[in-house]
């Protein structure tokens, strides 16, 4: 099962959830790779990995010099992570021009055996997340319970799954879920009614909580930091949704 966390839309949760739902399912016995595919490569350095230690990344996948194994780092609180470097920009860039420029990541991961697989991607529909997209089974699209235009970039996120057409058949699910919600808010009404006119129901709310924040500083995901806080609940039981499918897959 490949999970893709997108949405053009930044500072919505992509990379939050990316790492509690990678946690979670390793911690129900699932062997989970998380990739970063973001040139900000937030996912490492909230995982505290450090750079300067790391012989390849997801930048040499990509570009083609070395194996897709290479570069993982095992047993990153229980998970292996292929990390990211800011050369992913250049790479970007560099693949813009060659045959097959959106299948590269597929092809990559292809060779690699986990149960789950889940990549987080930057705040563009650009090239990178193209190459993730066309890698998902399921998408995983967050929108923030404070930030009104992000249920548009979910419109957009769906609009750009739809055009990957033969490059991905079966084309991947696209599930939705609210970062950040706080109950009884005005502006909470305004975003579940722009969803509900997309036709769009969340399979997740996940509370906002300053928490998240500390685990970000902390280099620890809030998922073990903080197991029974609600955050945690509601990424558990995205995680489960996401693991049943391994099921029917
Ligand atoms: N449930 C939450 N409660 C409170 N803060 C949160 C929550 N989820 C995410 N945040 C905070 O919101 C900020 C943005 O989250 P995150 O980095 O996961 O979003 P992103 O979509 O990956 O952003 P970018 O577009 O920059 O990649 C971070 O500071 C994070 O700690
Ligand atoms: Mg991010």
């Amino acid at each position: 099962m490949i999970c893709v966390c997108a949405q053009q839309k930044g500072g919505v949760g992509k990379t939050t959830s990316a790492i509690n739902v990678a946690m979670l399912l390793a911690q129900a016995g699932r062997s989970v790779l998380a990739v970063d595919v973001d040139p900000q490569f937030a996912l490492t350095r909230r995982l505290g990995i450090e750079l300067g230690a790391l012989k390849a990344t997801v930048v040499d996948v990509l570009a083609g010099w070395v194996d897709p194994d290479e570069p993982i780092v095992s047993d990153v609180h229980g998970i292996d992570v292929m990390p990211a470097t800011r050369e992913l920009a250049g790479v970007e860039l560099a693949l813009a021009g060659e045959v097959g420029r959106e299948i590269v990541l597929r092809a990559a991961l292809e060779v690699l055996d986990y149960d789950a697989i889940v990549i987080d991607t930057p705040s563009n529909l650009g090239l990178l997340t193209v190459n993730a997209l066309v890698a998902a089974d399921v998408v995983v699209a967050p929108v923030a319970a404070d930030d009104e235009g992000a249920a548009q970039g979910v419109a957009e996120l769906r609009g750009t799954i739809a055009k990957l057409g033969r490059l991905r058949q079966p084309l991947p699910d696209l599930s939705v879920i609210v970062t950040k919600a706080k109950p009884r808010r005005v502006m909470s009404d305004v975003i579940d009614g722009a969803l509900a006119a997309l036709g769009l129901e969340p399979v997740a709310r996940v509370p906002d909580r300053v928490a998240v924040e500390h685990a970000d500083v902390a280099r620890t995901p809030i998922a073990l930091s903080a197991p029974d806080s609600a955050v945690t609940l509601a990424y558990r039981q995205l995680a489960e949704q996401l693991d049943a499918r391994r099921v029917i897959a």
